[in-house]
């Protein structure tokens, strides 16, 4: 489960690329709003939390997480690739805690940040630019570490899991969901998904579940969703079409239309049962 280090720069590099021109970004993010008739300048923390989610399951995902992991108002959350922040601020509205978003795709940090300062949250929630595999924090300076959707594109799931092991403290849960790998997945299917989804390398239901055992944690969910994705993924894929239109003005139609196709192959595995989807909670060590 990870990419030879000499090629981190360059999946790095390809990331930053693919979220400087993704469909969903802060602009359409406004755009939908103005659509419903809402002032962006005068946007709720709960209006923007309809739009600004960038994973598989929408909020529901994100209560999930929250009840697995056991959030609560006073802890110190470390949300790993934060993206353009919407389950960290959703998890500070909801909640009440503390949440710092890891991302190093600036174009992302920078919409967060404005985004977060939209809603008046700038006080409990942060972003910084950095990579997961290095994160810029001390040791056990945090409650609970989560992710949704996006360790995908890290290319050392080992040393990821291993960062978050060492930022939680001991007895703290690091819970995330993640794009997994299942049984039949070809290397030409990989070499397109890296190319085109920027997913250096992806991790499976059993690989993940060693890799936080390794790193001094009690598994204590490791739940398959690829069923369930395999259905939300076909009203994502929906939902990107209908954007289409405002990708093009945005980035170009050669970027639309590779879009469109990256992602109708990408929505085809899972229907092949090449691609799934899991939901992790583990505990670290409290003797650690
Ligand atoms: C799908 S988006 C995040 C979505 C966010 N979790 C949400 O639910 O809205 C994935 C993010 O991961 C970030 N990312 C990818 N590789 C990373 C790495 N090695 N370190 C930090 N961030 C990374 C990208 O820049 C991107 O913003």
């Amino acid at each position: 489960m990870s990419l030879p280090s000499d090629r981190h720069a360059d999946a790095t590099a390809s990331v930053v690329r693919y979220y400087d021109t993704h469909p969903i970004n802060e602009t359409q993010i406004l755009r939908a709003l103005a659509d419903r008739g809402i002032d962006p300048e005068a946007v709720t923390a709960s209006e923007l939390s309809l739009h600004d989610q960038d994973h598989f399951g929408g909020l529901d995902a994100n209560d999930l997480l929250i009840a697995a992991a056991g959030i609560r108002r006073d802890h110190r959350v470390l949300d790993v690739c934060s993206g353009m922040g919407g389950p960290s601020r959703y998890l500070a509205h909801r909640v009440g805690c503390t949440v710092v978003g890891l991302d190093l795709t600036e174009s992302r940090v920078d919409a967060a940040r404005r985004l977060t300062q939209r809603v008046g949250l700038d006080d409990r929630v942060s972003f910084h630019l950095g990579s997961a595999l290095d994160m810029p924090f001390d040791d056990a300076s945090f409650d609970v570490v989560i992710g949704q959707e996006a360790w995908c594109h890290v290319p050392d799931k080992a040393r990821l899991v291993a960062e978050c092991a060492r930022v939680v403290k001991p007895g703290g849960v690091i819970a995330f969901t993640d794009i997994l790998r299942r049984d039949g997945l070809t290397d030409d299917d990989m070499d397109r998904l890296a190319r085109e989804m920027t997913f250096p390398v992806l991790g499976s239901l059993d690989g993940y579940r060693r890799l936080l055992e390794e790193s001094g944690c009690t598994v204590e969910l490791a739940e398959d969703l690829s069923p369930l994705w395999t259905r939300i993924l076909q009203d994502r894929l929906a939902m990107y079409r209908s954007l289409g239109g405002e990708t093009a003005r945005q980035f170009g139609n050669e970027r639309s239309a590779g879009w469109d196709a990256a992602y109708a192959f990408f929505v085809g595995l899972y229907g092949q049962g090449r691609l799934g989807g899991g939901r992790f909670v583990a505990r670290r060590s409290a003797a650690a």
